[in-house]
C-alpha cells in the first residue's frame, strides 16, 4: 500500500486582536488570572461577517499554494469545526465553492478540539487506499460569536479564539508520511464540555426561554477536562509511537492541541521531554479548538522547527470527550 504525506500546510489569523485587558472591560477577571491559569496573553476574533468557512478557504489556499499542487487537483474537502457558519449545510461545501472547485464531496467533520486529526485519519486512508490522490483537510472556527463575555462565562471565554488551519495530503512512499492515527472517545463525559442548543431534541430548537438562560453558550467542567487531558494526550502519543515500534527519544516534536500552556506543560512533564520538544502557541491565539493543530503546525513549518526525515506527533484531547494523535515521519 502506498503512504500519505502532508505536501503543504496554510493557515488564517483574523487581524483583530485582542487582549486580556479588552476582555476585562466585559467581564470580572484579571489579566494575572489569565495568564498563571491558561499562559493566553491574546486572541484573534473577526469583525461581523466572517465565518468559519471564510477563514478554511484562507488558510486552504495557502495549504494548496504550499503544497505545490494545482487546486484542481483536489479530490475531496474535509472541513472540521464545531462552528459552522449555519446549522445546516456544514461548512466544507461553502469552503468548497469558495475556492470554485468542481463538484467534488465535501465532508464536515464534528470532533471538535480532535477535528483535524480525525479528518486528517481519513484524507490518510483515502491516500493510502488509493481512492483519492489529493485531500484538503481543515480545521476553522469562528467561537468569538458563540461567547458568554459576561462575568458568567469568564471561564470559558477566556480560553477561545477564532482562527484557521489546512494540509494537502498526497501520495507518499511506504513508511514516509503520516505513519499511523489514533482516535478515541468516551461519550459519557459529553456534558462536561457541551453547547446544547440550538437542539434538535427540543421543540423548538432554540427558545427565549433557553437563551435567557444562556443554553446557547458552551459550557465546561475546566478543571475535570483539565484532569482528562494531562492523562489521555501522553497516553495517547505513546500509543501511536508503541504502533510503530518507536520510543520517546525518536520523536523531534510534539504538537499537542493549544488548550491551555500548563496542559501542554503537563504533557512535557509526563513524557519526560524537555518543554521546547513540546511546541505552544496559546499566548497568542488561545484555544482554537479544530484549529489550533493545523496552525501550529504551519508555524513549526515556517519557523523551520520541522526538518525531512523527523518524527512529529501531533495530539489532541477535548469536548466528548475525544482524543487522538497522528504520529508523522515529515
Ligand atoms: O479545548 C478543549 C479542552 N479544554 C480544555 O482543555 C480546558 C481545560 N481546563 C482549563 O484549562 C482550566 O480548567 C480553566 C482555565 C478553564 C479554568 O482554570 P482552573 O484553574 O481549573 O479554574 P477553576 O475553573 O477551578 O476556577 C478557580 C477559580 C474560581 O473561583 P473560586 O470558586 O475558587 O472562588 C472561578 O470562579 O477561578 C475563578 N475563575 C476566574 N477568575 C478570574 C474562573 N474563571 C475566571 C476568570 N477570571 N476568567
Amino acid at each position: 500500500m502506498r503512504g500519505a504525506r502532508i505536501l503543504g500546510t496554510g493557515r488564517a489569523l483574523p487581524q483583530r486582536v485582542v487582549t486580556n485587558a479588552d476582555l476585562m472591560k466585559s467581564m470580572d477577571t484579571t489579566e494575572e488570572w489569565i495568564v498563571q491559569r491558561t499562559g493566553v496573553r491574546e486572541r484573534r476574533f473577526v469583525d461581523p461577517g466572517t465565518g468559519s468557512s471564510a477563514l478554511g478557504t484562507e488558510a486552504a489556499k495557502a495549504a494548496i499554494a504550499a503544497s505545490g499542487i494545482a487546486p484542481g487537483k483536489i479530490d475531496f474537502i474535509v472541513f472540521a469545526t464545531v462552528s459552522p457558519d449555519w446549522f445546516f449545510p456544514g461548512g466544507g461545501v461553502f469552503v468548497q465553492d469558495k475556492l470554485g472547485l468542481p463538484t467534488i464531496g465535501a465532508l464536515d467533520v464534528r470532533t471538535q478540539c480532535t477535528g483535524f486529526l480525525y479528518g486528517l485519519s481519513v484524507a490518510e486512508a483515502y491516500v493510502k487506499g488509493g481512492f483519492f490522490d489529493h485531500v484538503l483537510v481543515i480545521g476553522s472556527e469562528v467561537q468569538s460569536t458563540g461567547l458568554d463575555m459576561s462575568t458568567a462565562g469568564r471561564d470559558v471565554s477566556v480560553i477561545f479564539g477564532d482562527g484557521a488551519g489546512a494540509a494537502v495530503v498526497g501520495p507518499a512512499e511506504p513508511g514516509k508520511g503520516i505513519l499511523s492515527s489514533h482516535m478515541h472517545a468516551e461519550g459519557k463525559y459529553a456534558k462536561d464540555l457541551m453547547l446544547e442548543a440550538p437542539a434538535s431534541i427540543e421543540h423548538p430548537r432554540l427558545s427565549h426561554e433557553m437563551i435567557d438562560a444562556g443554553r446557547h453558550y458552551p459550557k465546561m467542567n475546566g478543571r475535570y477536562v483539565f484532569t482528562h487531558a494531562v492523562r489521555r494526550l501522553p497516553e495517547v502519543i505513546r500509543e501511536a509511537l508503541a504502533a510503530n515500534g518507536l520510543s520517546m527519544g525518536d520523536l523531534s516534536l510534539v504538537i499537542p492541541h493549544q488548550a491551555n500552556l500548563r496542559i501542554t506543560q503537563a504533557v512535557a512533564a509526563a513524557l519526560q521531554v524537555p518543554a521546547e520538544k513540546v511546541f505552544s502557541n496559546v499566548e497568542k491565539y488561545g484555544n482554537t479548538t479544530a484549529a489550533s493543530i493545523p496552525i501550529a503546525l504551519d508555524e513549526c513549518v515556517e519557523q523551520g522547527k520541522i526538518r525531512e526525515g523527523d518524527l512529529v506527533c501531533l495530539a489532541a484531547f477535548g469536548s466528548g470527550f475525544t482524543w487522538a494523535s497522528t504520529l508523522l515521519r515529515w
